[in-house]
């Protein structure tokens, strides 16, 4: 399996890391109302979810590798006197007892690895989470520019899954692309809720993405 690595949270951060998710707030707020409590925001970088989910009296636990990430969130949780538990480690050894969550954040987070690895978090999720309990999680769509033009974006193919990109924050971390049929196959333990695949389009590219909602059956 390949080695992790963190972001490096110290350069500038793009403003889009700074304010909550759109693609989360709903499902955020249904968790709410289905009264799920303890929810972990698994690689939460400086925690933009994990802030917000602390605003509105969740339990959070907000886990991360990345040093000068999980810094910054203390110092914001702290500012807003909001609490917030945190803790540094690697997704694919997840520090926390079964059937500890309500639910289980993953935003653009659990891809930074290759398949086998990815295979391990999801397996570590399943373990982690209550039944009943749901996900949401993004994965990176083969679909997207950085997958199909290979070279331009991203140096090394390590497996007919996976990238190391060559850029800024990212550079030297690893990314995981499937296609529809290969998210199926790597949450066949879970039951499907939503499964959307949202395009970004930038100037010199697109980005492509699954954002998915699944449960732990009882
Ligand atoms: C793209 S950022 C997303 C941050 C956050 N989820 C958000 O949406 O703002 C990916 C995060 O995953 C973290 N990460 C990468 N590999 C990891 C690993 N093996 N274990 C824990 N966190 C990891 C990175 O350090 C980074 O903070």
């Amino acid at each position: 399996m390949i080695t992790s690595k963190a972001w490096n949270w110290d350069s500038d951060i793009h403003d889009y890391w700074k304010k909550v998710s759109d693609e989360f707030l709903p499902v955020m707020l249904k968790w709410k109302s289905n009264n799920f409590l303890k929810i972990l925001d698994l690689g939460c970088g400086i925690g933009r979810n994990a802030l917000y989910m602390a605003r509105l009296n969740f339990d959070v636990y907000a886990f991360d590798l990345s040093d000068s990430g999980l810094s910054r969130l203390a110092d914001e949780a702290e500012k807003n006197m909001l609490s917030i538990n945190i803790k540094r480690g690697d997704m694919l050894d997840l520090p926390y007892d079964d059937d500890f969550f309500d639910c289980v954040l993953g935003f653009h987070s659990i891809y930074h690895t290759d398949y086998e690895g990815l295979q391990k978090v999801i397996s570590g999720i399943y373990r982690i989470v209550k039944k009943g309990g749901e996900l949401f999680i993004t994965l990176n769509s083969k679909e997207s520019d950085v997958w199909q033009q290979y070279g331009q974006y991203a140096d090394k193919k390590i497996d007919e899954y996976t990238l190391i990109k060559t850029e800024t924050a990212e550079t030297a971390v690893p990314h995981t692309y499937l296609d529809y049929k290969e998210v199926l196959e790597l949450l066949s333990g879970f039951s499907i809720i939503r499964i959307q695949q949202i395009f970004d389009y930038f100037e010199d590219r697109k980005h492509a993405h699954f954002f998915i909602t699944c449960r732990k059956e009882k």
